[in-house]
């Protein structure tokens, strides 16, 4: 950050930033157009000819504009801005400067989305949204590609494909669009329990946020920190708004999307340009290496959350946003954020979710934004300094120079040295096992948590949860879908079982002789259970 202001990313775009504005419109070759209006053709009546490059290239390049929208999150909104860290007690756990230097503002891009539309889609939809932090550190970058609630529908990657296929509009007439109310996500939920934790919330009204501003964020997995012994501290992320956490009740939601299907962006973008810059507090909660078994759940089950009378959030900084983009294309749509890029001091668990993330990012990034260089596309690129050997590519646009790309070399001078102070180094965690398809047992109890947030819920809250079931479930056609998901909402609490039963034409089942904290899955010893590990 500088006097005026701007951060060292603002600057860096400065390069690329261009103003048409009273120029003379030329072609991409720089060359002065005289007519954009009339196509070149012999006499007043005859054909479009060839050799209008002009017209060729307009045509050319609006036929191009298109690239594929992201597989999931597709529609959002961004912002500039900075992080500062409070002080400097996180040293004592990590050796990511960007946390525990007080006098460093670290630029940010944040990118809020909802996750089943489209990129045309309606704001105020009953989501899940996403809260993706790119810290341009002095490090290389750092992305905290985190939501608004702290745990996840399923507990591997490998499952992400199959939920993501159930959630999104129907492959046969692509309904709905942007809604959870139909079969196959409902299907999807029924046969895996795992689920139902994140469905309690996204039943709540988390799921309809106000306002992007007005919004938690949650790193959701547990990450690690590790500080210059290489040490390390199990860590869960938290960003809180200092605007404090409102939602849109239901009906409100539903006359927006009519009216203002921009709802979100546009309080964000407005928000931004008249001055009242949105402000969260990052927290972490901190577990020590030899405290990983201390829990009846397991640190690497995204499904659980760490909960806060055991172990608090400790706040560490804030982060603001101050400045809106100045091309929604070129940098909300553009920026690829990556759960595997990471600084020194900061590194991954074994949670089967997060693992099958790092392969994911980068595998769709390639496709979507067009080949290996899109590291270099502005909004991307770090503030520290890029040296390899990485050679061509479609879109490469550095002049690397000199003869070696490859390593080790004597004949290009130049070369980046291997490692050197400050370089990574990944945590020495001692990993031994044979190679199986299984989980620690706890990753099985399905419902205890799922209890606890139905447990700590107001009698409000508890009605709108109700009131969000029945609907959603109400639009479900097939029968044993509604038995179904109700049976697994009967181990969470049978009140809510029968409540929702009511709302939707299905019996009620019995309450549970001894109630079901979740140890076992009831719900899957029916026929169409999957064969679960664990
Ligand atoms: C995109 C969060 C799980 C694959 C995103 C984005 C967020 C996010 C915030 C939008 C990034 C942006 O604004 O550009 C999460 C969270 C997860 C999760 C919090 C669980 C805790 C997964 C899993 C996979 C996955 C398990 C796959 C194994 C993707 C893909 C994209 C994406 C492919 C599109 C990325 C792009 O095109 O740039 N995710 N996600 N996500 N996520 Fe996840």
């Amino acid at each position: 950050m500088i006097g005026d202001g701007r951060t060292d990313k603002d600057r860096q775009l400065d390069d690329v930033r261009v103003d048409y504005r009273d120029t003379a419109l030329t072609t991409d070759q720089g060359i002065r157009v005289d007519d954009t209006d009339n196509s070149l053709r012999p006499g007043e009546r005859g054909p479009t000819l060839m050799e209008d490059f002009h017209f060729r290239e307009k045509i050319t390049h609006f036929d191009h504009e298109r690239i594929p929208e992201r597989v999931v999150h597709a529609r959002g909104a961004a912002a500039h801005g900075y992080f500062e860290p409070y002080d400097d007690s996180l040293a004592a756990f990590t050796r990511a400067e960007f946390l525990t230097s007080p006098r460093t503002r670290t630029p940010v891009f944040v990118r809020f989305s909802t996750v089943a539309g489209s990129r045309g889609s309606a704001d105020t939809v009953r989501d899940v949204r996403g809260f993706a932090v790119k810290f341009y550190t002095q490090q290389g970058n750092f992305d905290l590609v985190g939501n608004n609630m702290p745990v996840f529908f399923i507990q591997d990657g490998i499952k992400f494909p199959d939920f993501v296929h159930a959630v999104k509009p129907e492959p046969h007439n692509e309904i709905p669009q942007a809604s959870s109310a139909h079969d196959t996500l409902w299907d999807f939920v029924q046969l895996q329990p795992e689920t139902t934790h994140m469905m309690m919330w996204l039943m709540s009204d988390r799921a309809l946020p106000r306002s992007y501003r007005m919004m938690q964020g949650f790193g959701v997995h547990t990450f690690r920190l590790v500080d210059a012994e290489g040490r390390g501290t199990f860590v869960k992320f938290h960003w809180k708004p200092k605007l404090g956490i409102h939602s849109l009740v239901w009906d409100e939601t539903q006359k927006i999307a009519g009216k203002d299907p921009d709802f979100n962006r546009r309080d964000l973008w407005e928000a931004i340009e008249t001055g009242n810059f949105p402000e969260w507090e990052l927290g972490v909660q901190l577990v020590a290496e030899e405290d990983e078994h201390a829990f009846d759940f397991d640190l690497l089950d995204a499904t659980k959350i760490i909960p806060e009378e055991l172990v608090p959030v400790r706040p560490v900084g804030r982060l603001v946003l101050d400045r809106n983009p100045d091309n929604f294309f070129a940098e909300t749509e553009q920026v690829a954020f990556h759960i595997g890029n990471v600084v020194p001091g900061i590194d991954f668990t074994n949670d089967p979710l997060l693992q099958g993330r790092l392969f994911s990012y980068l595998d769709t990034q390639l496709i979507r934004l067009g080949g290996p260089n899109f590291t270099q596309i502005p909004i991307n690129r770090p503030l520290a300094d890029v040296r390899n050997h990485h050679r061509d590519g479609y879109h490469q646009m550095t002049i690397p120079r000199g003869q070696a790309s490859y390593h080790p070399n004597t004949t290009g001078g130049g070369c980046p040295a291997v490692g050197g102070p400050g370089a990574y180094t990944h945590f020495q965690e001692r990993v031994d096992g044979h190679k199986i398809r299984k989980r620690s047992g706890s990753f099985a109890d399905h419902y205890s948590q799922a209890t606890l947030f139905w447990n700590s819920m107001s009698a409000w809250e508890k009605e709108h949860i109700v009131a969000a079931f029945r609907f959603e479930l109400g639009k479900v056609v097939q029968t044993h879908i509604r038995e179904g998901v109700v049976r697994n909402l009967n181990n969470v609490d049978h009140d809510l079982a029968a409540l929702v039963a009511a709302g939707i034409g299905v019996a009620a089942p019995p309450a549970p002789a001894v109630p079901n904290h979740g140890r076992t899955s009831p719900a899957l010893s029916q026929a169409h259970a999957p064969v679960q590990s664990a």
